[in-house]
């Protein structure tokens, strides 16, 4: 995410010309983001335009229009994905409502087994994760939500074109023939051997009869995975479950003996699960109210360096979701508040690039829309999401500003943005300091649960730092029902002389503390309560942004915090 990689040529496709009604900025906008999405989110903007065939002025307006909607960050001459656009992805994945009902299946099955085990779609005839459990400890690869991957390659693969259509068929030889190295799937090696190709067909034969389908080293030397089909009610594959595994462990024969059956019973409860589950409450909710009025401002103030087509056109996206996975071309633009042309337009857009289908009067997302920015994103950390938050900070407030987490008795910095003086708070990201003599670290320890709190402090050993230093566990723990009661944390000259700090709790969606984030200054810059007064609410203010990103990026993703 943070490198800038140069993008490699796309693999020659046959793309159909588009309908004449189609939306070019939003194909353009499309383009720039699947561009970005390919080289692992991160890119410099004239190597898009190499990639997207757009001319340098376009991608630069394209960029501008991405960066304003929070889906982009302009870095230098850079662009840089950013989680806000996780939003497109979680409504498709909240409309398939798979990874919300089988997730925790899949999670239990991997505890269980040790091994990862991950949930797929079709996409075409490549098949797309859904839902990963990974336990890292294998030398492969780990695929993450997004991913795309050649059927041929896979164990899903097998199982899924079993319910090709004889298109589909006629697409996955065109692929062959057009990229037979599989560049266009930039999450695998290139394909070195050219068997593959040939025993698909009696792969997928195979996988019919027997319900369970095999990738023994098809990806990469070493990585072997074993699947099996959850079906909807109705009989059609709904996804396939996969638990993968390294041949250090398990050889094809000994996962098919020993996994297998456990995946087969795991399966079943997802049967079970599928069956049982209630249709969602239906969503009324208007998404993104406002849209109209934010999209004329942001034209007024932008001109015309501000595409409003485009930002309406991925907006029409975010009005599908949980509970509103069909919606017609009313609800869209009843939901939207954009005018019904133009949602139809942007649906008839987004439908020949693949992102939405139409089934009669009504449209659904594809799992293509994972394709915008979910891989890259989904392999995010707190530290990366908190970094641009802080930085925007540091140049407010002109001090330094980190995010630290908590290590046993310690804090450990994981990103530290310096303001650049002369006599700047030197933390340096990976080092640790104690947490009773540190703002993050009281913040932390005041949101451990009242046991927890009360057992460290007993066996803490609080060594006087400076004369200031508290070391009293009794004042301490006063301390800390301050800070509980505050939010927020200060600490004046207790860690080093002439230093203070103030922090602010970050909480995940489910309200727990996962780190929290500080400001340091040298104590003659201004008082203890000028601090409070301005400096704390930029603080705060940082800690909201910060959140709205984290709980964008957990929704479907676990979100680790370095
Ligand atoms: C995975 O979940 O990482 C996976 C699944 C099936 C494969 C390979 C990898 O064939």
């Amino acid at each position: 995410m943070t490198s800038t990689h140069a993008v490699p040529p796309a693999y020659p496709v046959t793309v159909p010309a588009p309908p004449e009604e189609a939306v070019a900025p939003l194909m353009r906008g499309i383009a720039v983001l699947r561009g970005l999405t390919d080289v692992g989110g991160a890119a410099s903007l004239s190597d898009l335009g190499r990639a997207t065939g757009l001319a340098r002025a376009t991608v630069d307006r394209v960029a501008g229009t991405l960066a304003h909607m929070g889906y982009l960050r302009l870095d230098g001459s850079s662009a840089v994905l950013e989680p806000r656009l996780m939003e497109l992805g979680n409504a498709y994945l909240g409309a398939l409502r798979l990874p919300d009902l089988l997730g925790g299946h899949a999670d239990g099955l991997a505890d269980e087994l040790d091994e990862s085990v991950s949930l797929a779609v079709a996409d075409g005839d490549g098949i797309r994760f859904i839902h990963q459990a990974i336990r890292r400890r294998t030398l492969s690869l780990s695929f993450r939500i997004g991913d795309l991957l050649p059927a041929e390659r896979t164990a899903p693969g097998p199982l899924l074109a079993t319910e090709w259509s004889a298109q589909d068929w006629t697409r996955w030889r065109e692929r062959q023939a057009l990229d037979p190295e599989d560049l266009g799937f930039p999450a695998i090696p290139p394909r070195s051997h050219g068997a593959v190709a040939e025993d698909f067909e009696t792969r997928v034969e195979r996988a019919r009869v027997h319900g369970w389908a095999m990738d023994d080293q098809l990806i990469e030397t070493g990585l072997v995975a074993v699947s099996v089909p959850v079906r909807a009610p109705d009989g059609r594959i709904a996804c396939v479950a996969s638990t993968v595994s390294h041949t250090s462990r398990h050889s094809a024969d000994s996962l098919r003996d020993s996994l297998l059956p456990r995946l087969r019973a795991a399966v079943a409860a997802m049967e079970r699960d599928l069956a049982d589950a209630d249709a969602p409450p239906s969503e009324t909710r208007s998404v993104p109210s406002g849209l109209a009025a934010w999209t004329r401002e942001s034209k007024q103030e932008l001109g015309g360096e501000f595409i409003a087509s485009l930002a309406r056109g991925l907006t029409v996206i975010t009005a599908f979701g949980e509970g509103c996975a069909e919606l017609t071309l009313s609800e869209v633009a009843e939901r939207t508040g954009l005018p019904r042309a133009t949602a139809r337009r942007a649906l008839i857009t987004l439908e020949h690039l693949g992102h939405v289908t139409a089934h009669g009067r009504v449209f659904r997302l594809t799992p293509r829309v994972l394709a915008l920015g979910f891989p890259p994103l989904s392999r995010t950390t707190l530290a990366r999401i908190a970094h641009p938050h802080l930085t925007a900070l540091t140049r407010r407030v002109q001090e330094s500003t980190s995010l630290a987490v908590l290590m046993g008795d310690d804090v450990q910095c994981a990103v530290s943005v310096a303001a650049g003086r002369i006599m700047d708070a030197d933390i340096v990201v990976g080092s640790r300091m104690p947490a009773y003599a540190t703002s993050t670290g009281r913040v932390l320890l005041a949101g451990l649960p009242a046991e927890e709190c009360s057992s460290r402090l007993a066996h803490l050993r609080m060594g006087a730092l400076t004369p200031r230093t508290v070391t009293r566990p009794a004042d301490l723990r006063t301390i800390l029902d301050h800070v509980r009661e505050e939010d927020y944390a200060l600490v004046d000259g207790e860690l080093e002389a002439g230093l203070r700090s103030i922090a602010v709790p970050v909480r995940d969606r489910e309200g727990s503390l996962v780190a929290a984030i500080n400001v340091t200054m040298h104590s003659s810059r201004r008082s203890a309560a000028e601090c409070v007064k301005a400096v704390l609410p930029e603080l705060r203010a940082t800690a909201v942004r910060t959140e709205m990103d984290l709980h964008l990026a957990g929704r479907f993703v676990r979100v680790p915090p370095l």
